[in-house]
């Protein structure tokens, strides 16, 4: 019989992470596995969603909570209510999460109360920083989900860490959780979509960069955005990184920055920041201008989980503007630099990688094939 899975998807990472295995279930598994897509509405704005399920071919959403913006209480309790509603309803084989955004949480409690089995792709990640919302959300929905997909050996060994078997025989359950490695669903994804963003996208030359000789920088953590100090230390680097280089910056803006910008950083750097010719402020761009700009830049400079990777992905020296990261990986390999938010280190660091050339790129991330891997053990052990 078809396993009916409900995959709850909320924030812009998510929509984009699922696509990778609503692929693998249209292309492999349509006779095992039907997929009913739940949007949240986390995120809202047509570029923190719409965008996503336009360009990636993603199935539309089934039902859409239209949760909006919050605090986190507020947010997640109404997705809570609605999802159990839909779960009640829908009768699911499963509800599969990805990530650790409020929508992962939501879900996962929402599931597992009524013995709904959890699946959690991008399990067991840590930064061992429980002030960061995203670690009491991963590991909440670690101990949740009945099946648990970690994209790093890392996120494996910090599972059987945690008191999860190697090892579980027969159906997997609250009891029984299987554990697998399995690689990383957005390393499929951006071998995916990187000839078809070569194809497509126009960004680097509408926005008149220079192939390999430009900076592409995100942020949107809220430990450097809703911190004034923070966020003021960050800015100021990286004026004095077009000082000092000449390089541009293009900074595609996540919309809690945009609106922490107006009032977190004082009038004098807010308007230096808005008239630097070689600061470029974007709107949020979707995922094929995205891996474009990624792959043409010079280096990276982001507090995202994603962001971060994909500069390993396309073979680029990466600035962590975080005091820790979950893909310790990159940097033991010395391949990206944390900072925290501090001013002295980021522009250090941001020299030391630019001065090196001869990183190495090993197989952290799996063989591209990971959604596969994960459909072929839903479809065997649910
Ligand atoms: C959320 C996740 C974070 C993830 C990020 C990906 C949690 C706790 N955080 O953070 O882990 O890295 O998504 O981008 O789940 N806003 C808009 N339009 C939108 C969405 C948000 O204007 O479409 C603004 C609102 O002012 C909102 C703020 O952004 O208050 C923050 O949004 P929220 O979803 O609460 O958290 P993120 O910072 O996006
Ligand atoms: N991303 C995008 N457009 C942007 C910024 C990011 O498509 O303007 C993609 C990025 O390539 C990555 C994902 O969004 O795949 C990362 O999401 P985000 O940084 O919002 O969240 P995090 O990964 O930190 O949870």
């Amino acid at each position: 019989m078809k396993k009916k899975i409900l995959t709850v998807v909320g924030a812009r990472p998510q929509i984009i992470k699922s696509s990778a295995i609503s692929r693998a279930i249209s292309k492999y598994y349509n006779k095992d596995i039907e997929e009913l897509i739940i949007h949240t509405g986390q995120h809202y704005d047509e570029n923190m969603s719409k965008v996503f399920f336009d360009e990636m071919m993603i199935p539309l959403p089934s039902f859409n909570l239209n949760v909006g913006s919050g605090s986190h209480a507020i947010q997640t309790a109404s997705m809570l209510k609605g999802l159990e509603e839909i779960f009640i309803k829908e009768k699911p084989t499963a509800v599969l999460v990805y990530g650790d955004t409020n929508s992962t949480l939501a879900a996962s409690l929402a599931a597992v109360k009524i013995h709904i089995p959890v699946i959690h792709v991008e399990a067991g990640l840590r930064s061992f920083n429980k002030y960061m919302p995203e670690e009491i959300n991963r590991i909440s929905c670690d101990h949740m989900s009945s099946m648990l997909f970690t994209p790093t050996q890392k996120g494996y060994d910090n599972l059987i860490a945690e008191g999860f078997k190697s090892r579980q025989k027969g159906l997997a359950s609250i009891d029984k959780p299987h554990v697998y490695y399995c690689g990383d669903i957005m390393f499929d994804n951006s071998i995916y979509f990187s000839k078809i963003s070569e194809n497509s996208s126009s960004i680097v030359s509408d926005l008149n960069l220079e192939i390999n000789n430009f900076i592409l920088c995100t942020i949107h953590r809220d430990l450097n955005t809703d911190v004034k100090r923070k966020m003021e230390s960050i800015f100021k680097a990286l004026l004095e990184i077009v000082d000092n280089t000449g390089l541009k910056i293009v900074l595609p803006l996540h919309p809690r920055t945009r609106d922490r910008m107006e009032y977190q950083l004082s009038k004098n750097l807010y308007n230096k920041i808005n008239q630097s010719k070689k600061i470029f402020l974007i709107e949020p761009v979707g995922f094929l201008d995205m891996i474009a700009l990624e792959k043409n830049a010079k280096i990276i400079v982001t507090d995202s989980g994603g962001v971060q990777k994909e500069s390993f992905f396309f073979k680029k020296p990466c600035v962590i503007l975080r005091p820790e990261t979950e893909w310790v990986e990159i940097v033991n390999n010395g391949n990206a630099v944390l900072t925290d938010s501090n001013y002295d280190t980021i522009i250090k660091s941001f020299n030391l990688l630019l001065s090196q050339s001869d990183y190495t790129y090993p197989n952290f991330y799996g063989d591209g094939k990971a959604s596969e891997f994960i459909c072929n053990k839903i479809v065997t052990y649910l």
